[in-house]
């Protein structure tokens, strides 16, 4: 008896608790959006990768680094920026000019004659350069809210690009009773529906290099095929493996019965 009313006395405080928390930031799933690297053959579309990382350069890496790149894997294989004539991803001309169109001390441990660090232009072996020198001064830019690494982030988080891309595409005027905090913007993708970043893509901000227009689901669409690439640049060579092995499994398959038929041929049933 007592047994079961603490057991109905749990069931509504979690019930409680349920509601509440739905009031308090309703969190949308994220949209369904069709990816072209979706599926066991999907690749990434590489025109979008190239524009996504202009997105990425000219707007959301004034606050977000992204660690884990070098100049250089922009030109890898199956990078935005591979070229045939170039299979060495250092000689590639179009990288060599985006790194080299950044100057500033690289490494503390370069010294010139004089003993200081050396300012020099980028190569493409050097990382991409970070905004911020730390994490408490990337803080203090923001209001106290820490922009992530991109490197991973589409890995990151549930829901993968259609987080990101609804994230990106998911401001909206914030409903009569919410209370935001000074800085906080609505987006009810975001959990907790109040986040620090200001809506970071606003219709033309950026001129596509090839001539695309630039709309916030473009650019959005764009940055996110970027960062999905960014965070699994092999993807593509998997899946082709994957095909293969099926093929292979399918020959031996084909073998193995002709074989069974072969050494029972002349058995009686
Ligand atoms: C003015 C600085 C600024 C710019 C520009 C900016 N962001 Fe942010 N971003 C932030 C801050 C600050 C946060 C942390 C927000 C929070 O925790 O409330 C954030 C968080 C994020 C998150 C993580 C959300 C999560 O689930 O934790 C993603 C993804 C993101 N930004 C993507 C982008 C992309 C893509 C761009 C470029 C189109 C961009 N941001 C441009 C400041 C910026």
């Amino acid at each position: 008896m007592k047994m079961t009313r603490i057991f109905a006395a749990a069931i509504a405080a979690l019930g409680f608790a349920g509601t509440t928390l739905a009031a308090e930031g309703e969190q949308y799933p994220p949209k369904e959006h069709h990816w072209h690297q979706d599926g066991p053959f999907g690749t990434y579309d590489r025109q979008a990768v190239q524009r996504g990382y202009q997105v990425y350069q000219e707007v959301c890496a004034s606050c977000h680094s992204m660690d884990l790149m070098r100049f250089r894997n922009l030109a890898q294989r199956g990078g935005p920026f591979e070229e045939e004539a170039f299979p060495n991803p250092n000689d590639n001309p179009i990288v060599m000019q985006i790194a080299a169109s950044y100057t500033r001390v690289w490494d503390r441990d370069e010294i010139n004659d004089d003993g200081d660090p050396v300012e020099r232009a980028g190569l493409p072996s050097d990382p991409f350069p970070a905004p911020f020198p730390n994490v408490q001064m990337a803080r203090a830019s923001n209001g106290g809210a820490y922009p992530p690494d991109l490197s991973l982030i589409v890995k990151a988080r549930t829901g993968g690009e259609n987080y990101i891309y609804s994230l990106l595409t998911g401001y909206y005027d914030a409903p009569e009773d919410s209370h935001l905090a000074p800085g906080m913007y609505y987006n009810p993708y975001f959990a907790g529906g109040a986040i620090a970043m200001a809506p970071p893509l606003a219709e033309g901000i950026i001129e596509y290099a090839d001539g695309t227009e630039a709309t916030v689901e473009q650019m959005a669409e764009d940055v996110t095929t970027f960062l999905s690439w960014a965070g699994d640049p092999h993807m593509e060579t998997r899946k082709q493996m994957g095909v293969m092995v099926l093929l292979f499994l399918l020959i031996f398959a084909i073998l193995v019965y002709l074989a069974y038929r072969q050494v029972w041929a002349n058995v009686k049933h």
